[in-house]
């Protein structure tokens, strides 16, 4: 057994660095993400027919393709076209917030067809219009239904943050990467960060619960 945690201990403040790199795009393509998702998802149930085409595709393109490529077509391919340089931050914000949307859109979807009809038909009869009705009769009922769903999303997205690590974004994956080929020692760093994953991915899931309990509590 060939094990030595006390080698990474140099590498430790520089590991955890990663963590504000990785919260940091995370929490920005959770927003926008979301925001494009209830778009998009108010563009499926629509009867306008082109709306509705539109966001069928969109999904059909960001949840039928690769992540990873999605990434690295943003990251590598694009700035072929346009010439100029896009960062790695930027690229990472932008391949997680639209293919998250993909996610969201169908999630909110299945939330808002899953609030009863007589929801919708008792507002129309108030002559309530569409805009207040989604936004203060709907939407939030559809909201506490989905909860547990949305945050699988957002932990989802958390663990597949690193992806970014293959664009030379400093998260917490490519550090231990850097730390383990520093040390000739993989072991110790990568499961340094795995520790630093689940822990983050515990604290959501408490929040979860957390906003959970005080939506319920509301009923
Ligand atoms: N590894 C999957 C992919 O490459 C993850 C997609 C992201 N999932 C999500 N719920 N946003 O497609």
């Amino acid at each position: 057994m060939n094990l030595d945690f006390a080698q990474i201990v140099p590498y430790i403040p520089f590991i955890l660095e990663g963590i504000w790199a990785t919260l940091k795009f995370v929490s920005v393509s959770i927003v926008f993400g979301f925001i494009l998702g209830i778009l998009l998802a108010l563009c499926k149930i629509t009867k306008k027919p082109l709306l509705k085409w539109v966001a069928d595709a969109y999904t059909s393109i960001f949840r039928g393709t690769p992540l990873i490529l999605q990434l690295m077509i943003i990251y590598f391919a694009v700035p072929q076209l346009t010439e100029y340089d896009i960062s790695a931050f930027l690229s990472a914000v932008l391949a997680f917030g639209l293919n998250s949307a993909a996610y969201v859109s169908e999630i909110i979807r299945g939330g808002i067809l899953a609030v009863d009809k007589g929801q919708t038909e008792a507002a129309e009869a108030l002559g309530v219009p569409y805009k207040p009705m989604m936004q203060n009769i709907i939407l939030p009922q559809a909201f506490k239904n989905i909860l547990p769903a949305l945050m699988n999303e957002f932990i989802t997205l958390t663990k597949e943050s690193a992806l970014v690590s293959t664009i030379g974004y400093l998260d917490i994956m490519r550090r231990a990467q850097i730390a383990g080929a520093g040390l000739f020692r993989n072991f110790e760093a990568l499961l340094f960060a795995g520790l630093i994953y689940w822990v983050i991915v515990y604290v959501l899931t408490q929040i979860g619960k957390v906003i959970e309990r005080r939506l319920r509590q509301s009923d």
